[in-house]
């Protein structure tokens, strides 16, 4: 098939774009003008890689000529950078989102495959682990304009046969993760811990996640081009919680000592649990997550060691 990733040159969709072209799909990356290959260096033949923004709509019409099946990956804000400036965030993300839906109607693209939060459209959970059908009432912009990208999709759909198929994912982690933002716990932690600065939790360290190898996360994204799936919404999750103070204490088992960590007031929008409900994904794609958690950590740190200056330059 020919598959445009839109973001593919990041940390989920450089992973994507490896296994599509493993899987003798046609890759085209969507990328930033000026935004580093470094993530796909290794497949630059393989890979066709389109400039341009997703703010603009002419360049979105055409990136998606010719092509299949659109994976969405592209967010402009992150869940703490979105209450900063929820106008931008929704004009930016759904107005985007809302142009490209149109290119792809005329371009007579088969199917949309979303990229969306279960970390956050659920909101506080009302139970654990969350199914797809729990109540969303996020605690963020971000989730906010998930949810609504997901409506807009559905609407679609409905209107004018646009399929798609949303994936909530929930906390992934793994090799090329930015490790110098606000967002992927596990590689800020590894990170530091690597550079032997101090190690900022918000909160106690008592909140709990679902993290998933970036891996397990690009199995279930090719089982979609795989099947056809007539479940629109699927929790991407391991289905396993555990608490920051949890993570730290693998990260130390791996690296060999103890890590400098100090405790500063929780933000607003974390909630103090999250972990999906998989059910759903195992049953429609016969998939589960494969990854062992302290073997992903294993893989991580090595990664972040071998990169290390590479990776210092970069951020
Ligand atoms: N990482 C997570 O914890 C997580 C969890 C759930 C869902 N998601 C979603 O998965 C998707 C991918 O996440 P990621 O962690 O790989 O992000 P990432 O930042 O590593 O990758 C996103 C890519 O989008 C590109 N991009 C951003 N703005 C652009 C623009 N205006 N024009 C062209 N390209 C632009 C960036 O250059 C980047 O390479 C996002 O939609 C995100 O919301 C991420």
């Amino acid at each position: 098939m020919k598959c445009l990733v839109l973001g593919g040159g990041g940390f989920i969709g450089s992973h994507l774009c490896e296994g599509l072209i493993h899987n003798g799909h046609h890759v085209r990356v969507f990328e930033k003008e000026g935004r580093s290959k470094v993530n796909l260096s290794h497949l630059e033949k393989e890979v066709d890689w389109f400039e341009g923004d997703f703010l603009n709509p002419e360049h979105l019409k055409d990136a998606v000529d010719n092509m299949e099946v659109i994976f969405h990956l592209i967010s402009t804000t992150l869940p703490k950078s979105s209450n900063e400036s929820p106008v931008y965030d929704i004009s930016s993300n759904v107005i985007s989102t809302l142009h490209l839906l149109d290119a792809a109607k005329a371009a007579d693209v088969r199917k949309i495959v979303f990229f969306s939060s279960g970390g956050t459209v659920y909101g506080v959970p009302q139970i654990i682990p969350i199914p797809e059908d729990h109540p969303t009432n996020p605690t963020c912009s971000y989730g906010i304009h998930k949810l609504t990208i997901e409506k807009y999709l559905a609407l679609n759909y409905y209107l004018h046969g646009l399929d798609y198929t949303i994936m909530r994912v929930s906390n992934p982690y793994g090799e090329r993760q930015r490790p110098t933002g606000s967002q992927g716990a596990i590689a800020v932690f590894i990170y530091k811990a690597l550079k032997g600065d101090k190690i900022e939790i918000w909160g106690d360290g008592s909140a709990v996640r679902d993290f998933i190898h970036v891996s397990d996360v690009v199995t279930a994204a090719l089982k979609l081009t795989q099947n056809n799936v007539s479940e629109k919404i699927i929790n991407i999750g391991s289905g396993v919680g555990l608490s920051l103070n949890e993570i730290i204490g693998e990260i130390e088992k791996v690296v060999g000592y103890k890590l400098n960590v100090y405790y500063c007031k929780s933000r607003g929008f974390d909630v103090p649990s999250n972990i999906l409900d998989i059910s759903r994904a195992n049953g429609v794609l016969g998939w589960s997550p494969c990854v062992d958690f302290f073997e992903g950590i294993i893989k991580a740190v090595d990664y972040y060691k071998s990169n290390f200056i590479q990776i210092s330059h970069q951020f």
